[in-house]
């Protein structure tokens, strides 16, 4: 390769990262400040000598193999790799590497970049740990507000429940006395044993809505055949269940996951109702691959999902972390005037380990 002068240095040397240039017999050529402090060289041990004499024998012959594909496939390639900084600690660099070419075009050396990136893959580790931690912790007050709503629910349905049948026993009870009774009275006592009935109604939804005693004693199933008829009955909105899971798959769902599914299509349906403005609702619910495929789909005003996951609420959040707890994915589909679809794919038992979050570590080059 020709001589480069000091203007190509000035430039290398302006360049933060550690920057070269090799022959295609990979000998350094040119190489900046930056380059020279973190092999710990004086610059004329370096210039002409390839890179198994720069660096340790191993870290050189990777770079030499590199080299090689470089030219050989006259691509550029980046690589992650770890190896040791100007003190000795090991660093993680960004590498660049791509040929130089002459003016006809044929390939004369390469030239490359190493960019310190250890910083960022610190944060970058830092974040995936925080996000797990919180991942972890939302699956824990999920669990948690799920058992309170069942104790609070069986509370109101067994102590309210029996109280409240207490007193109606004790209104019939007086009704019966009815000689002792002027008119007056006795009208007062049915208005009584119609308020009493009306709050056991309420007493009974409200335990119903907090956790439906359906989903523990009959399972999924019965209970989104409660959920979408009551649903329907209350908002005058048509919801069908399409059920096209074998009963024995839905049987073989862990409590976990009956919980999100149910979860989810209540969000859902409540959703549909208030924001979307439907006139219909569709629920389905699929096995397939081994995973339990959920959607509900709806007919409404639909929404703008890029804001809609910006905004501080926590519905579609909430039902997103209930899928991703249990494994699973959770995506909207919706644009205003066309409706809004729900999507939830969840595997149908627990995975035995999860060892995606281990990156393994790329090949060096420099
Ligand atoms: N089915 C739907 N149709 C239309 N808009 C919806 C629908 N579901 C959600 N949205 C929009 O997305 C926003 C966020 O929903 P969500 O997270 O459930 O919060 P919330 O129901 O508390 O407002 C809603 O405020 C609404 O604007
Ligand atoms: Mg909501």
């Amino acid at each position: 390769m020709e001589n480069y002068g000091e203007l190509h240095r000035a430039i290398l040397n302006n360049i933060p990262d550690q920057a070269w240039l090799k022959d295609t017999e990979s000998r350094y050529v040119l190489v900046n400040e930056a380059f020279i402090e973190a092999c710990g060289r004086p610059e004329k041990d370096i210039i002409g000598s390839t890179p198994d004499k720069v660096w340790s024998p191993e870290l050189g012959q990777v770079y030499l193999d590199t080299d090689r594909a470089v030219l050989e496939g006259g691509q550029r390639r980046r690589y992650e790799e770890r190896r040791p900084g100007p003190h000795g600690k090991l660093l993680w660099f960004d590498t660049v590497k791509m040929p130089v070419r002459d003016a006809d075009g044929s390939i004369v050396g390469t030239v490359g970049i190493s960019r310190d990136i250890t910083d960022l893959k610190r944060t970058e580790t830092e974040l995936r740990d925080s996000r797990s931690q919180l991942r972890q912790l939302s699956a824990w007050l999920q669990s948690v507000r799920e058992s309170e709503r069942s104790r609070i629910s069986r509370e109101l349905h067994d102590e309210l429940g029996q109280l409240l049948s207490g007193l109606r026993l004790g209104l019939n009870y007086l009704e019966t006395q009815a000689r002792a009774l002027t008119f007056g009275q006795i009208d007062h006592i049915g208005m009584l044993k119609g308020l009493v009935d009306t709050t056991m109604d309420a007493v009974h939804r409200i335990a119903s809505d907090l956790r439906p005693p359906v989903l523990d004693e009959l399972g999924l199933h019965a209970a989104l055949e409660w959920l979408t008829e009551s649903f329907t009955q209350r908002n005058a909105l048509p919801c069908e269940l399409r059920l096209n899971m074998p009963d024995a798959l839905l049987g073989e769902l862990d409590a976990e996951r009956s919980t999100a599914i149910f979860r989810i299509v209540q969000e859902s349906l409540t959703n549909a109702s208030r924001h979307g403005h439907a006139s219909r609702v569709v629920v389905e619910l699929d096995a397939l691959d081994d995973h339990c495929h959920l959607a509900i789909a709806d007919d409404g005003c639909g929404m703008d999902t890029s804001r809609a996951a910006s905004g501080p609420r926590l519905g579609l959040l909430g039902m997103r972390e209930r899928a991703l707890m249990l494994g699973g994915q959770l995506s909207v589909t919706s644009r205003p005037g066309h409706g809004t679809r729900v999507s939830v794919r969840i595997p149908l038992r627990h995975a035995v380990a999860n060892t995606a979050a281990n990156e393994a570590s790329p090949p060096c080059a420099s």
